[in-house]
């Protein structure tokens, strides 16, 4: 069992993960600036410790002692991180730098760095892996992609630091987001019945949220020699939006509609996830499909009564706090 940070562990990923890691017997804390609230972690809140706090600033008291830090805090996707570029630059880059510094210099012997599989960019090849180069395209992707040099860099054989790319994460989390693409489209069908589509050609990898927080509860274990200095992507299936809104009309009804409408966006990403099978053995164990039943359930029992409130959409909330002016 270990004691572990978790930064950004009031977001998505964030109380999903908190609430496996204390139930798998670790000890927990989170650092994070609310930019969504606290509520997320209402059930599990006697049970770890939570530190409001900026990665941005000095958390070194926080640091110390920890078995291993996973870092999830960031401005976490392109319209959030082109709000305010400068705050993506200091969050996502600068603090992560000081941070794997710090936790080198105090001792933690393992930093796992939440990177993105939007750091290759588009690519032509079928399977994305790793060794790829990567030609991110957005001041989000730009600021991960930098920052896991350094945090690859900082490896050694008395330190394990390494990051992990994961694909669209999707399903149910008491700090919910419906800013992502398998969450928005179920909203719709179970809100409105009728799914909006735009192109439908694109590949969107997704991976169920239990999945991706199993995974990095489960990499606080993994022989550092496996891991250290790499990335891993993280992914389930590559489909494209199409096929999506087709498994979330199987879930939620037949009478749920889907339109197509032209798009000006025609990226289509696709990542492969053989390393980290072939390497450490992880495999999903849910389907997008369980991601989409989770959803509707959340929204059958009553547990996002105003879908509406802009705390689901990241570059809403930041822009009611005036992110874009800071
Ligand atoms: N959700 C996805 O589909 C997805 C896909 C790939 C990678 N990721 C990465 O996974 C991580 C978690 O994503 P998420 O979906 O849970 O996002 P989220 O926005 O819900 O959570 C991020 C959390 O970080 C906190 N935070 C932001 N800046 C901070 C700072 N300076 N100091 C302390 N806390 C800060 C926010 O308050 C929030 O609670 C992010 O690093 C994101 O880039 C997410």
């Amino acid at each position: 069992m270990a004691k572990v940070i978790v930064t950004g562990g009031a977001g998505y990923a964030g109380c999903v993960l908190t609430e496996m890691l204390l139930a798998r017997g670790h000890e927990v804390t989170v650092v994070d600036t609310m930019y969504f609230g606290d509520g997320g972690l209402a059930k599990i809140r006697k049970d770890i410790a939570i530190v409001k706090a900026d990665i941005r600033s000095d958390i070194s008291e926080h640091l110390k002692g920890q078995d291993a830090v996973i870092n999830l805090a960031a401005i976490s996707n392109d319209p959030s991180s082109d709000l305010n570029p400068r705050i993506t630059q200091e969050t996502n880059f600068d603090a992560v730098v000081r941070m794997v510094r710090e936790a080198k210099r105090l001792g933690v012997p393992r930093f796992i760095n939440v990177s993105t599989s939007s750091v290759y960019g588009v690519k032509k090849e079928p399977n994305v892996t790793e060794d790829l180069p990567l030609e991110p395209l957005t001041i989000y992707s730009k600021t991960k992609a930098e920052a896991e040099e350094i945090v690859h860099a900082e490896n050694d054989s008395d330190f394990c630091a390494f990051s992990i790319r994961p694909a669209t994460v999707c399903g149910w989390s008491p700090r919910m987001r419906l800013d992502l693409t398998v969450n928005i489209l179920t909203m719709h069908a179970v809100l409105n019945k009728r799914i909006r589509v735009f192109g439908g050609n694109q590949k969107r990898p997704n991976i169920h949220i239990w999945d991706i927080c199993d995974y990095y509860e489960r990499l606080l274990k993994v022989p550092p020699n496996k891991v250290g200095g790499q990335a891993f992507n993280a992914g389930y299936e590559n489909h494209t939006v199409m096929e999506i809104a087709e498994m979330v009309r199987n879930v939620v009804g037949k009478d749920v509609s889907i339109a197509t409408e032209p798009t000006n966006d025609p990226r289509s990403y696709h990542i492969s996830s053989e390393k980290i099978r072939n390497v450490l053995g992880f495999e999903p164990k849910k389907t997008i499909a369980d991601a989409i039943h989770d959803v509707r359930d959340a929204f059958s029992e009553g547990l996002i009564p105003d879908p509406q409130n802009e705390k689901y959409y990241n570059v809403k909330a930041m822009k009611a706090q005036g992110f874009d002016s800071k």
